[in-house]
């Protein structure tokens, strides 16, 4: 699976951002047709982003287009018209039960079908920010077509009258339960946007927290997020010597019939070892080694 260290937003009626957001060097860019375009613009942000996918060089970075939630009234027009200019994904917010992203994922295998596509290729992200959602989570997680939970701390706040704060705890249960269904389905968990985006050094704080509980990348909504949050998501060169120390170290161990043994004055034992191939996978994932 690509790499989603950050996921850049954008509204889908702006031109210009989209243009910018090409020369990010960022992972993922979304387009969207939800929170981020006006009521009014609605069709013109479906216009664009069919437009943008069609004619823009994405190069490495994902194409996403993000519709309105399922019952919204948007959906159906906002799938419609993005799918024939062959997005990478779809992302669907406030997902609250599993059914709903069915009813995507008909709908994207249709189109593939009629284009000749490879089914599954266009594959679905859900943003999780209600408390239905985080009740759902475990059907929710269990689509085959799902790639990623996206976790929405405003949104989420706002569903269950949490005022936000800087530590996040009043999201901490949440965003808890996202990285834990994530890990048990084989999906990316996505951590929370952090609003303030004038503010680098508590971004830098938010986006470690997140890659620490285990989240794989984070949403961002402004250019100078995208790099400190990639590089929060990417093991550091340290990590990676000391993941590959422990894997050789282990081996050897294992092989003169030692399970638990010491390493740098710490104990290494099984756990140890699986946590060193989660950091050699991001690392991989990232294009580190
Ligand atoms: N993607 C791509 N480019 C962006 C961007 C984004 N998310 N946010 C800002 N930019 C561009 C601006 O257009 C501007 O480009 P320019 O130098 O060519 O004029 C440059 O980056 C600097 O922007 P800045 O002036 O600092 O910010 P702003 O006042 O223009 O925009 C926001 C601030 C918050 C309105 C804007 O960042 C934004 O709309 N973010 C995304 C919001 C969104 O999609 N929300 C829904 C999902 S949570
Ligand atoms: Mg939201």
């Amino acid at each position: 699976m690509k790499a989603r260290r950050a996921l850049l937003y954008m509204p889908g009626d702006n031109w210009n951002m989209i243009n910018k957001a090409i020369t990010l060097h960022v992972d993922s860019i979304c387009m969207d047709m939800e929170d981020g375009a006006a009521l009014n613009r609605k069709a013109y942000a479906r216009a664009t982003i069919a437009k943008a996918l069609q004619e823009l060089p994405f190069g490495t970075a994902e194409k996403l287009a993000r519709i309105n939630a399922v019952g919204s009234g948007f959906e159906q027009d906002d799938i419609s018209t993005v799918l024939p200019s062959h997005p990478d994904g779809i992302v669907i917010p406030k997902i609250e039960n599993a059914g709903q992203i069915e009813w995507a994922s008909q709908i994207i295998e249709t189109v593939e079908l009629a284009n000749g596509w490879p089914v599954n290729s266009i594959r679905i992200l859900v943003g999780v920010e209600t408390a239905k959602g985080i009740l759902n989570l475990k059907e929710i997680a269990a689509h085959p077509r799902l790639d990623a939970l996206i976790f929405g701390a405003e949104d989420f706040a706002a569903n269950i009258g949490a005022t936000r704060s800087k530590a996040a705890w009043e999201v901490m249960y949440a965003r808890s339960a996202v990285v834990t269904h994530a890990a048990a389905y084989d999906l990316q968990a996505i951590d929370m946007v952090f609003i303030d985006f004038r503010d680098t050094l508590n971004l830098k704080f938010e986006a470690a927290q997140g890659a620490a509980m285990g989240f794989t990348g984070k949403q961002v909504i402004h250019p100078n997020q995208v790099g400190p949050v990639q590089e929060a998501f990417t093991p550091s060169n340290d990590a990676i010597a000391y993941a590959q120390r422990v894997a050789e170290t282990f081996e050897a161990h294992q092989a003169e019939g030692a399970g638990a043994y010491e390493l740098d004055g710490k104990m290494i034992d099984m756990p140890i070892l699986r946590n060193a191939h989660k950091v050699l996978e991001r690392a991989r994932a990232a294009g580190k080694i």
